[in-house]
């Protein structure tokens, strides 16, 4: 598989470019409005033909790419059936998956962050990825203070479905604010400082009550934007 790791420093949101390389078809995870001329200029160097854009949930920090990388390439927006996104193409569920040539993207249901989070794995022959997005970061996770989040659920996905997984799965976060890449479900599992180490599901709770976050700079521009999959009136 053809694996790409982008990174927009204004957000400090990871994209992520799968391609297969028997039928040169793309995916990108989480694009960012600001950097669909760096995707499409990837995906031209890689020979690759994008299909989908897949969102995680409908961000509040940045603004999706999706309708840029569809105007210019003919991608279908694929963004979860629970964000009730007008102009999505494909809506996502658990239990679909999404064929990209011969790489498998399954949908994993995995709310807290936001009520409608999907994280995506994808198991190839090098081993598996999971694209977290919010729900688990490196040593983190997104917070659970809006757009219907809730501490207790996000504990119950991590815990219930992305813990259970095998330890050697690779974890890639939808943000990092440190230049971290990318760790394992095994290492989350031992050391997140919220969720890890056997934390109780009242010890998460708590910190996540505590954390008294300011509003994200975008979020009045971000959130709208997202529910149109990233079209946005230029005036
Ligand atoms: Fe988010």
């Amino acid at each position: 598989m053809i694996f790409r790791q982008l990174f927009d420093p204004e957000s400090s949101t990871y994209t992520y470019l799968l391609g297969c390389e028997q039928t040169r078809e793309g995916a990108v995870i989480d694009p960012v409005f600001e950097c669909a001329d760096r995707d499409l200029a990837l995906l031209d160097e890689l020979g690759l033909k994008l299909e989908y854009t897949l969102e995680t949930h409908i961000h509040a920090d940045h603004v999706t790419g999706a309708d840029r990388l569809r105007d210019a390439a003919g991608s279908k927006a694929a963004v979860p059936e629970k964000s009730r996104a007008h102009h999505a193409d494909v809506s996502i569920r658990e239990g679909e998956p999404l064929s990209v040539g011969t790489i498998e993207i399954l949908p994993l249901y995995v709310p807290g962050h936001t009520d409608d989070h999907h994280a995506y794995l994808v198991r190839t022959v090098d081993g598996a990825r999971l694209f977290t997005g919010d729900a688990l970061m490196i040593d983190g996770c997104g917070r659970t203070d809006f757009q219907n989040g809730d501490a207790a659920t996000l504990y119950r996905s991590v815990h219930e479905k992305l813990f259970t997984l095998p330890e050697e799965t690779l974890v890639y976060p939808g943000h990092d604010y440190q230049q971290r890449r990318v760790s394992s479900i095994g290492q989350e599992k031992a050391r997140n400082p919220r969720l890890g180490g056997g934390k109780t599901l009242e010890e998460f709770v708590a910190i996540m009550n505590g954390l008294n976050l300011p509003r994200p700079k975008k979020m009045d521009i971000a959130v709208p934007a997202n529910r149109e999959c990233g079209e946005v009136q230029i005036a």
